[in-house]
């Protein structure tokens, strides 16, 4: 038996087998089910992408329309869902209202047999359809507007962005939500991923599996980066100087939000199609001086992180792109989730396949075999 040796965070320790995505960090390389994430970005579609992370393979024609007609039909949220949502405070942050709505699904659609493959399937689609539907009806219940029923005529991307507007978007800012959509859809063993896996791996329902690893991919060292960034940004523009703040960050050793990565040692290959995307955007929506700012703040570090293999990641720009769209900053995290939600299920299913109960070990550094004191006998 070979030693017990602490793995912090579980860095390089692998915990799965897996066929979905696969990342280089070192050659800038993510590709789901083989194929470059650049080239599904720019000319597959999420409805697409999301078949290909589940089954294996890009879909027929007619398995694509099949499961396109799933999703459009699936969107719609039980009313008592939305009573649920409508009680909950205006307040809260919309990832803790997506992650008690998706908890509260397991309620409406029992599926605790995650032995029977339709059955698993039917959840699937299910969350991929709605997560979306329960993200906008908070934002708009919380300011008092009434949710917005789904379009079966829109796509996933443009449904949303009408859900939440109550107009149909561009044919650029669609593609642009869609390529982000597809963008954020996978990442290997990411801590929400596993999370999901870890809570699918004692046979827990779809709907709790989802619901854990919602709650993981809030932290700010995880999903909820992209929207601190918008708000390391306007520390950046109230200082006298890009350098000035930089310096001041560097004195303190404050942690730059969108930079970083456990894999990548090189810039996130996401967050340089975001760029291009965010290019796209800009065209109808003006360019922010927040992207400008952001890409001077990147050329500020590059010579004191880029030696520590500290570059962009996928939340760098991200949060740029949707703030131009108009999309409010405490959103940001909900919509990786209602893309991310497709790599998470495609990892439970595929934890299924050959489940064992994630139980790892731990190094006990406490005491041992010591006497209870009664409480009289204590100060
Ligand atoms: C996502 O895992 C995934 O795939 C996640 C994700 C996905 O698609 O699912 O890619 C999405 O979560 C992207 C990451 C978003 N988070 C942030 O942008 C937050 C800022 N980044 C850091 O907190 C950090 O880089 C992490 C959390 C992303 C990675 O953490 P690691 O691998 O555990 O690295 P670490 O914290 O151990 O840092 C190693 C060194 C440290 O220096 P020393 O103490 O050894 O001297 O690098 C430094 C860190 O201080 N460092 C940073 C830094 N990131 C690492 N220093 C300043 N700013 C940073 N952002």
């Amino acid at each position: 038996m070979n030693p017990i040796e602490l793995h912090p965070g579980l860095a390089d320790v692998p915990v799965a087998e897996s066929a979905i995505s696969f990342i280089d960090g070192h050659k800038a390389r993510l590709e789901y089910r083989g194929i470059a994430v650049e080239t599904l970005a720019r000319e597959s579609c999420y409805e697409e992408t999301a078949y290909l992370l589940l089954k294996g393979e890009l879909p027929t024609q007619r398995e694509l329309a099949d499961f396109d007609d799933q999703l459009r039909h699936r969107r719609r949220i039980k009313y008592k869902l939305i009573d649920i949502i409508k009680c909950l405070p205006e307040t809260g942050h919309p990832m803790y209202a997506l992650q008690a709505a998706v908890a509260a699904m397991g309620m409406f659609y029992p599926a605790r047999d995650v032995t029977n493959a339709q059955s698993n399937w039917d959840s699937a689609v299910r969350l991929i359809a709605k997560l979306p539907t329960v993200v906008a009806a908070f934002h708009r219940l919380r300011h008092g507007d009434d949710a917005i029923t789904p379009r079966d005529d829109l796509d996933q991307a443009g449904n949303f962005y009408y859900m939440l507007f109550e107009r149909e978007p561009s044919p650029a800012i669609r593609k642009v939500i869609d390529a982000c959509l597809v963008l954020h859809a996978e990442h290997t063993m990411n801590a929400s991923t596993f999370s999901g896996r870890v809570t699918g791996s004692t046979l827990a329902n779809p709907y709790t599996v989802i619901s854990s690893a919602i709650g993981t991919l809030t932290g700010p060292l995880h999903g909820g980066a992209n929207e601190e960034v918008l708000d390391m940004l306007d520390e950046v523009a109230a200082a006298p100087s890009v350098q000035a703040w930089v310096d001041d960050a560097v004195a303190k050793k404050k942690k730059f939000m969108g930079f970083g990565h456990r894999v990548y040692k090189v810039k996130d290959p996401r967050a340089t199609v975001l760029q291009e995307l965010a290019e796209h955007v800009f065209a109808e929506t003006g360019r922010p001086k927040r992207y400008d700012l952001a890409v001077e703040l990147e050329a500020a570090l590059a010579g004191i992180l880029g030696p520590k293999g500290i570059y962009p990641n996928v939340d760098y720009y991200s949060g740029i792109v949707y703030n131009a769209l108009g999309i409010p900053r405490d959103l940001f995290t909900p919509i990786f989730a209602v893309s991310r939600v497709a790599g998470w299920l495609a990892h439970w299913l595929e934890q299924l396949q050959h489940n064992r109960i994630y139980r790892p070990e731990q190094i006990y550094v406490g005491k041992r075999e010591q006497p209870y004191v009664t409480l009289e006998k204590r100060p």
